[in-house]
């Protein structure tokens, strides 16, 4: 049926929907209950959340009254996790609703977005959606930025926004700190995407690797962070950003009001509050990510990226790599993502998982390749 008025054509134009298959599907389509299934495609957090954000959930009593829209709770909690003001910081439904919200208060149609391939696929895909114009830099073979490129774009281009990602998905690299300076020199706003920050430096949770502090300094930087990956909270929805004090007054003019639900905020909360557990758990998932670098290299036909995230890119030579995933995911329930675009081709990307999910993904590699 033809829409009965004319959409916007930057509407129009977006590539067409691909749904996301939600677990119970997958599980029912490979005929194999959700606790058989060991899902190591989307960077998720194993371990779940701490005992502690569930209890706070399950004592959740407030869930009929709105939150609050300044969820400060949450950023009060936050201010003392990261050593950044309250006032500098915001949280959203996710670091997606703040990449999304970021573009919103900045962008008039045609104004121009840095972007740097391969990476996370939602500044692409949010530029697309509010009708910017995405020029894409595409980093080197080994993932690190093309600086003289980047900066050759921002004089030919000026871009209102430069989105970086340290470490990057998919291959879990460090943008290092003079590359990050010498963008931050231009004259556009850097939104530095740290979802995985906290496994660059396990033994301090990413303080020490993360740029967060720099941000009520400067007038142009941007961090955003995630419970998501750190707090096994993806499904709660609960990121936050840290934002130039500027720039804090147009966000809460422009932010849905009840951006972060009442469930999301509490079990957030008490997550930062058990900081052995997410110390633990981080410490766990990047020594199985050293332990996985070597075994996965050891199979000859998987090269590995060096990862300093909860994730391991590995190029697939010799082989399907479509076709091994195909078979992990139908004959044994393990899921990995599979990618064959510019500056990934033929490559696999495997989330690390609790050592028994690891061991059991790499006795089926050895099983599958006898
Ligand atoms: C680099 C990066 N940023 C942000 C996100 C999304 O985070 P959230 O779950 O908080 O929306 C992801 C999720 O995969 C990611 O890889």
């Amino acid at each position: 049926m033809a829409p009965p008025i004319k959409l916007p054509k930057h509407i129009t134009d977006l590539p067409a929907y691909t749904p996301i298959e939600p677990f119970e599907v997958l599980s029912a389509r490979i005929n194999r209950p959700p606790d058989k299934i060991i899902k190591l495609d989307a960077n998720e957090n194993p371990f779940g959340m701490s005992p502690r954000a569930r209890e706070a959930l399950a004592d959740l009593r407030f869930a009929h009254i709105y939150p609050d829209p300044e969820s400060r709770a949450l950023r009060s909690a936050l201010a003392n996790f990261c050593a950044v003001p309250a006032d500098n910081l915001l949280a959203g439904a996710g670091a997606d609703e703040l990449i999304d919200l970021v573009m919103r208060v900045t962008l008039e149609k045609g104004d121009v977005i840095l972007n740097c391939p391969p990476t996370f696929g939602m500044y692409r895909f949010d530029g697309d959606l509010n009708g910017a114009t995405v020029v894409d830099i595409f980093r080197k073979p080994d993932f690190s930025l093309d600086l003289p490129a980047l900066l050759q774009a921002a004089e030919e281009f000026q871009p209102k926004l430069i989105f970086l990602t340290s470490p990057n998905n998919p291959d879990g690299s460090l943008i290092t700190r003079e590359v990050i300076e010498r963008i931050l020199e231009l004259p556009a706003l850097v939104v530095l995407d740290e979802a995985y920050i906290e496994f660059a430096s396990p033994s301090d949770l990413g303080r020490s690797a993360s740029l967060i502090q720099q941000v009520a300094r400067r007038d142009n930087l941007i961090v955003l962070r995630t419970f998501s990956k750190l707090a096994g909270l993806a499904g709660l929805r609960v990121g936050y950003g840290a934002f130039p004090g500027w720039m804090m007054q147009v966000l809460w003019k422009a932010k849905q009001p009840y951006n972060v639900n009442v469930a999301a905020s509490v079990a957030a909360i008490a997550a930062l509050k058990d900081e052995s557990y997410l110390l633990n758990t981080v410490a766990i998932l990047v020594a199985e990510r050293q332990r996985m670098l070597v075994e996965l290299a050891k199979f000859g036909f998987l090269s590995p990226f060096p990862s300093e995230s909860n994730f391991i890119l590995c190029t697939v030579t010799g082989r399907n790599a479509l076709e091994l995933k195909e078979r992990l995911a139908n004959d044994h329930g393990i899921f990995i993502r599979y990618f064959n675009k510019p500056g990934l081709t033929d490559c696999i990307r495997i989330s690390v998982g609790t050592p028994e999910q690891n061991d059991l993904l790499l006795a089926t590699l050895r099983e599958i390749v006898k």
